[in-house]
């Protein structure tokens, strides 16, 4: 590790002491990412001596039943590179911390008494987490309100945290925000988009306004057109029953594709906090110029081979109908209404079963005004292109033109680089830690906000009713995607990068 120009920053103070509530305490969210986030926290120091967690599952769950659980768990990902956190060996000092404040209820989530129950135990600072399927939202924010945790009175704070999906589309997400926000205020809720966890996307903001180079070219007289992309090789797993009715669409672009394209396309805030940041934000995906059919490509997979394996089409997957329509392929044209960005086109595209795993952000600059370079010299010239690298390998890559050594004056490519892993200790965080530690701080500049949300739903919401009867563009598992998709870029004369290499 390299850390020749790292310098250290102070510790973070210690989180105020609170209560953790986790609707959903059985759930996988609870065990795959929460738990793991916890145990970090503790490592760091981070939690206080009076923090506690009550789970809430309408299965009945015993105080011991559930820690041996938890424990096991956290276990078996020392054995699973796979999962999304994976140490060497869990640390019995911190996750002992975690596992004597562990303590569960059973309640249904639709009924008082669980909410009255809930009230007889909760004193000062709480934070509810609600790691529940969305129809379970509103309800269990209503029996919070009326049970009056909610009240925030002797300077205790009262906080609700709300998972993914916020509705399914426009009209959904204003009726859940008129839902929740009749019980408590704005400033309580912590809408979650878990890409905001994820280091490498705040440090987007880092490298564009901590870099006097890269400021000034960040517009369209500079930039070319961005490219925006989340290719995952898995494909729906177990998820069929809530994927059906979702599609890639909805499942990933006005949330997690926006928060990208918010992080590389906003304004300078006029100062880092949670207002002047989530003001930029929202700016910015109001300035979206709603999404025609014509600018948009939706795609299924097909069976094919992904890793040298057969894949199955997605019509076979579990809990899927052998027909469906839904989408697990969406590329998308975008065009930002503002000065900065006014006739640079956005190329956005998501899609499960691809041809390689790949979150990033391709920033294709123009050519220079005046090339010295036009003959045969030039033949090597290409765009430069900085790649913003999310996963694998977080990192970014910038593809410059230089000399190729001989005699003669020919050019060639090169890419220059770096990855966070070679300057910072890449410890096993899943995301959830800082979302967790900044709910609890009551900072919420990586939360969405009911505005940004609602306008995110309102860029795509044409689309979204367009699309209720369209057919699908098959792609074969494995494959980059539809070809449409490649014809979308083509009709502007421009390529996706490719999705296998690196
Ligand atoms: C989730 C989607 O929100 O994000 C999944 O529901 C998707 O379908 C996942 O696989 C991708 O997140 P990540 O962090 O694995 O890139």
């Amino acid at each position: 590790m390299s850390d020749a120009c790292v310098h250290d920053s102070p510790d973070p103070p210690q989180a105020p002491p609170c209560t953790l509530v986790i609707f959903g305490a059985g759930g996988d969210l609870t065990k795959r990412l929460l738990m793991p986030a916890l145990y970090n926290l503790a490592s760091g120091g981070l939690l206080d001596q009076k923090f506690s967690i009550l789970g809430v599952d309408h299965n009945s769950l015993t105080d011991e039943g559930w820690r041996d659980d938890l424990t096991a768990t956290m276990e078996s990902f020392t054995k699973d590179p796979s999962a999304e956190f994976h140490a060497e060996r869990i640390d019995p000092q911190p996750w002992g911390f975690i596992r004597e404040r562990l303590h569960v209820i059973q309640g249904d989530f639709a009924e008082e008494a669980t909410f009255k129950d809930l009230a007889g135990r909760l004193t000062g600072n709480v934070v509810f987490y609600l790691a529940v399927a969305a129809r379970f939202f509103g309800p269990v924010v209503e029996g919070l309100g009326k049970a009056g945790l909610l009240k925030q009175t002797d300077g205790a704070f009262r906080r609700i945290v709300i998972e993914k999906p916020f509705g399914a589309d426009l009209a959904s997400a204003k009726a859940l925000n008129e839902t929740i926000l009749a019980q408590g205020d704005e400033s309580q809720f912590y809408r979650i988009d878990h890409f905001l966890g994820k280091e490498t996307v705040q440090s987007i903001l880092a490298i564009r306004f901590a870099n006097a180079m890269l400021e000034p070219i960040w517009r369209r007289e500079y930039v070319d057109y961005i490219e925006i992309t989340a290719a995952e090789t898995i494909g729906v797993e177990e998820r069929g029953r809530f994927y059906e009715p979702t599609g890639a669409l909805r499942d990933m672009v006005p949330n997690h594709l926006f928060q990208l394209l918010t992080m590389v396309a906003m304004e300078p805030p006029g100062a880092f906090d949670a207002e002047a940041v989530r003001d930029e934000k929202t700016k910015l995906v109001t300035a979206i110029r709603p999404v025609t059919p014509e600018n948009a490509v939706r795609g299924q997979y097909a069976a094919g081979r992904e890793d040298g394996q057969d894949a199955a089409a997605y019509g076979d997957e579990p809990d899927v109908v052998e027909d469906s329509r839904t989408e697990t392929y969406v590329a998308l044209k975008l065009e930002i209404e503002n000065p900065r960005w006014s006739g640079v086109p956005f190329y956005l595209r998501t899609g499960k079963r691809l041809a390689g795993r790949r979150t990033e952000i391709a920033i294709h600059f123009k050519a220079p005004p005046f090339t010295l370079f036009r003959g045969a010299e030039g033949r090597g010239l290409v765009q430069n292109v900085m790649r913003l690298r999310i996963d694998p390998e977080p990192g970014s890559a910038t593809r410059l033109n230089v000399k190729r050594p001989g005699p003669q004056m020919h050019l060639a490519a090169i890419e220059t680089g770096f990855c966070y892993a070679d300057f910072f200790d890449p410890a096993p965080t899943v995301g959830y830690e800082t979302l967790l530690y900044d709910c609890m701080m009551g900072d919420p500049t990586l939360f969405q906000r009911a505005d940004t949300i609602e306008a995110s739903w309102a860029a795509v919401d044409p689309l979204i009713q367009a699309w209720k009867d369209a057919p699908v563009c098959f792609y074969p598992a494995g494959s980059p995607g539809p070809k449409e998709a490649d014809e979308l870029l083509g009709r502007d004369g421009h390529v996706w990068l490719p999705l296998g290499e690196k």
